[in-house]
């Protein structure tokens, strides 16, 4: 589908291709195919995202603007949400280096609270899905730090609430970084398994 959105894996002259509302044509049916598929066939609730590359930096290539114009569009479609592939969440545009705003905050303001952002990228500490969830993203998505740390929910979460109960240590991201490096002996017996993060109810999920 990004490849039919991008002017420049998309050559094509006929309605499929060429403007911008043609490149959106194919995405956008297929979301209604999918869409339709669901609602014959799924038992619900059944979820359905978009996940978009917001910008390539070839000439021509997905530039920023169009991207927002597409989640735009995307809000209005039967997508449950819709989720940014990008290596870091701290991004900035590729294109126009001297715009410091981040990527998830001009697709959050695009999709104007009609659909959840789902932010994504670096996320290795508590810290960063915090400023993701700040930065005005429904969701967080944990990728790579999952190989590092399969646990790194319920460690974050029980080093939290272990704080919380015994008063100390009140550094637990440092008592998360001792269970990274050094496997602390009983630090296992306290991993009770919650999905939850944090007061702010953050969902992770794993995404590769
Ligand atoms: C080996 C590898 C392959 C990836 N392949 C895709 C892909 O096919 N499509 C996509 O949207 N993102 C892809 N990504 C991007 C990830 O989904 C994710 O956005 C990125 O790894 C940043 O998140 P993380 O730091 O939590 O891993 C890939 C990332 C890696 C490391």
């Amino acid at each position: 589908m990004q490849q039919f959105f991008s002017e420049n894996s998309n050559q094509r002259s006929d309605q499929w291709g060429g403007s911008f509302e043609n490149r959106m044509r194919f995405p956008l049916a297929v979301i209604r195919e999918v869409a339709s598929v669901i609602d014959t066939y799924a038992d619900k609730p059944f979820i359905l995202g978009y996940r978009i590359s917001p910008e390539e930096i070839e000439t021509p290539g997905i530039r920023l603007e169009d991207s927002l114009a597409f989640a735009q569009a995307l809000a209005d479609t039967p997508v449950d949400y819709l989720h940014l592939s990008m290596g870091s969440y701290k991004r900035t545009s590729l294109n126009q280096p001297d715009d410091k705003e981040l990527l998830l905050t001009k697709f959050v303001h695009a999709l104007n609270n009609k659909k959840p952002l789902i932010g994504i990228g670096s996320v290795e500490r508590p810290e960063d899905a915090e400023e993701v969830i700040n930065a005005g993203a429904a969701l967080v998505t944990i990728g790579r730090e999952f190989i590092c740390e399969p646990k790194w929910v319920q460690t974050v979460f029980n080093c939290s609430e272990k704080a919380k109960n015994t008063g100390g240590p009140k550094d637990w991201l440092h008592l998360y970084y001792v269970s990274k490096t050094s496997s602390v002996s009983g630090l296992e017996s306290y991993l009770a398994g919650s999905e939850t993060f944090g007061s702010k109810s953050a969902t992770i999920s794993i995404s590769i």
